[in-house]
C-alpha cells in the first residue's frame, strides 16, 4: 500500500528536478490521488473506454504505467466481461515504479491469465507498438521531451489497428495567460484542500519546472490529428487538466 506523500514536506535549499525514483514510487498512489484532479474518476473512465475499443487477441499498451493502477482496473473489467484473450504491456523507465506495478498486479486474482500482463522497464520512446487496439498514456506525454512528441504519437498511430484508440491525459495550458493563471490558482487550491502545505506546493512546482512541459489543448489536438487520428475529442476536462480520446479509423 502506498505511503503518504511527504516528498516535498521538508524545506530544501536546493530543490532538484523531479524524478520518478524509489522515494516517489513508494508514495505514488497517494501523490496521484491528492495531486491529479479527479484521478479516481478519470482512471475508471480510461478503463471503460479501453474495454469498449479493445479487440480480442490484440495488445493494450500503458506507456508510463507507474504503479499499474490503470492496468489493475483494466484487469478487473476484462474479468467482469469474461474476456480472456487479452495481452497487456505496461512500460515504465523507472525500476521502482515497475516493481510497484508488478506487486500490485500479482496481488490480484487474475488466475488463468497471469502471463498475459507484462511490465517492462524500458524507454517508451524506444518501445515498439504493434497489433494494438488500445494505447494509454495517462499523465506521461507531458514528461516527454517536446522534440520527440510528434514522432512518438505518429509511431503509436502506426502501431494501432483500425478502430483502435489512444487515450491521453495531461496537464494543459489555456489559450491565454490570464486564464492559465486563474486555472492554476484553482489547481493549487485543490492541492491545499487535499492536505499539501504551501512549502510542498512551491517546492514541487520548482522541481517540475522544465521537467513537466504542458501543451495547450489546441496544440495536443493538433499533434494527434497531424499523426493521422481521424477523430479526436476530450472525454474529461477540469481547469488545467484534460483527457483526450483519439480514434484511428484508417
Ligand atoms: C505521472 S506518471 C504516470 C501515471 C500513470 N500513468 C497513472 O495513470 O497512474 C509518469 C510515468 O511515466 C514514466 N516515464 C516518464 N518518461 C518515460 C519514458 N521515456 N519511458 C518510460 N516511462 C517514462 C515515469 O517513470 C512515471 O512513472
Amino acid at each position: 500500500m502506498s505511503q503518504k506523500d511527504e516528498v516535498f514536506a521538508e524545506a530544501d535549499l536546493l530543490v532538484r528536478p523531479f524524478e520518478f525514483n524509489e522515494k516517489v514510487a513508494h508514495v505514488f498512489d497517494d501523490m496521484a490521488e491528492r495531486s491529479i484532479p479527479h484521478y479516481r474518476d478519470v482512471q475508471p473512465m480510461v478503463a471503460t473506454l479501453g474495454l469498449t475499443f479493445y479487440q480480442e487477441g490484440s495488445w493494450i499498451y500503458d506507456l508510463g504505467c507507474s504503479t499499474g493502477t490503470t492496468i489493475a482496473l483494466l484487469l478487473e473489467g476484462l474479468k467482469e466481461h469474461k474476456l480472456n484473450d487479452y495481452y497487456i504491456k505496461g512500460i515504465d523507465n523507472s525500476s521502482a515504479m515497475c516493481e510497484a506495478a508488478k506487486k500490485k498486479i500479482t496481488s490480484m486474482d487474475i488466475s488463468g491469465n497471469p502471463g498475459r500482463v507484462i511490465i517492462e522497464e524500458a524507454d517508451l520512446l524506444k518501445t515498439p507498438v504493434e497489433n494494438a487496439s488500445v494505447v494509454i498514456m495517462n499523465y506521461t506525454l507531458q514528461f516527454i521531451d517536446p522534440l520527440h512528441r510528434e514522432a512518438l504519437i505518429r509511431r503509436i498511430y502506426e502501431g494501432l489497428n483500425h478502430n483502435g484508440i489512444l487515450l491521453i491525459s495531461d496537464k494543459t495550458l489555456q489559450s491565454h495567460t490570464d486564464l492559465s493563471r486563474i486555472f492554476i490558482d484553482n489547481y493549487y487550491n485543490l492541492k491545499r484542500t487535499n492536505g499539501y502545505s504551501e512549502l510542498e506546493i512551491s517546492q514541487k512546482r520548482e522541481a517540475l519546472e522544465n521537467v513537466l512541459i504542458p501543451y495547450s489543448i489546441k496544440d495536443e489536438e493538433w499533434l494527434f490529428r497531424e499523426a493521422g487520428f481521424e477523430a479526436v475529442d476530450l472525454f474529461y476536462t477540469w481547469y488545467n487538466f484534460s483527457s483526450f480520446i483519439c480514434l484511428k479509423k484508417g
